[in-house]
């Protein structure tokens, strides 16, 4: 057991998605994993176990912001040894040619979080994924269809700005899209020597303020999940 994970060493896979909703995790965990068993819910924060084309998969609710993933990925790659994870999130848009449902994989991560602040004594650092997941599933998403957009994203502590134009200046640097936890994890990817990978589906535009309805996002997570699952077990 760790402090907030309750799985006993052997039960969690090699090979975990972390998507922010617990529920989420149960919900992949029931749509596409034989066999799951719940290995944790300490904070209701479920964590489960099966196998996906005959591979151990896990799959880890991590909460929303660096804080609360930063927590399970250190528990997750220094108590159980996780190798390969993959956060699978939504995001908001911040190009115009990004458009809502779209799919970004996130090649690099900007932030305003102070963690790496704080890590590194105010020096900067550049959160960068794995190049082998992110060639597999840039690979994959076409094979299937699907047209993803790679590029850096931004890692924000903030959904609720102050300024509502910050975004823009993040955009104005290259930026495709932002989300609150990516670059928290590549970060201690590279710290313990493990893959990770960032996928997301846009869920809401900064720049046209449009927002996706339940049911879209979630035909949007399956396509994700297809990507994804293929991407982990690769
Ligand atoms: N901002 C930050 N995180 C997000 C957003 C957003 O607009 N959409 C989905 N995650």
């Amino acid at each position: 057991m760790s402090m907030h994970i309750a799985a006993m060493p052997g039960e969690i896979a090699e090979v975990v998605l972390l998507p922010g909703d617990p529920l989420r995790a149960k919900f992949v965990a029931d749509t596409y994993l034989e066999n799951p068993v719940k290995y944790n819910d300490i904070r209701n924060i479920f964590g489960y176990t099966g196998t996906y084309k005959g591979k151990r998969v896990s799959v880890q609710g991590t909460g929303m912001g660096i804080p609360s993933v930063s927590i399970y990925v250190n528990e997750l790659f220094r108590d159980y040894g996780v190798r390969r994870a993959l956060r699978i999130g939504t995001a908001g848009s911040i190009r115009v040619d990004v458009k809502l449902r779209d799919l970004v994989i996130a090649m690099s991560a900007c932030t305003d979080s102070g963690a790496n602040k704080i890590r590194f004594g105010g020096r900067d650092y550049a959160p960068t994924a794995s190049f082998s997941l992110l060639k597999t599933a840039y690979d994959t998403a076409c094979a299937l269809g699907f047209k993803p957009a790679v590029g850096p994203v931004v890692s924000s502590d903030m959904f609720y700005t102050e300024d509502p134009d910050e975004w823009k200046l993040w955009a104005q640097f290259g930026c495709i899209a932002v989300e609150m936890e990516c670059a928290e994890l590549y970060t201690l990817a590279a710290k313990y020597g493990r893959e990770a990978l960032t996928l997301l589906t846009v869920s809401d535009s900064l720049v046209t303020h449009e927002v996706t309805s339940a049911e879209e996002r979630q035909q949007t997570f399956l396509q994700m999940m297809e990507v994804a699952l293929e991407t982990a077990i690769s």
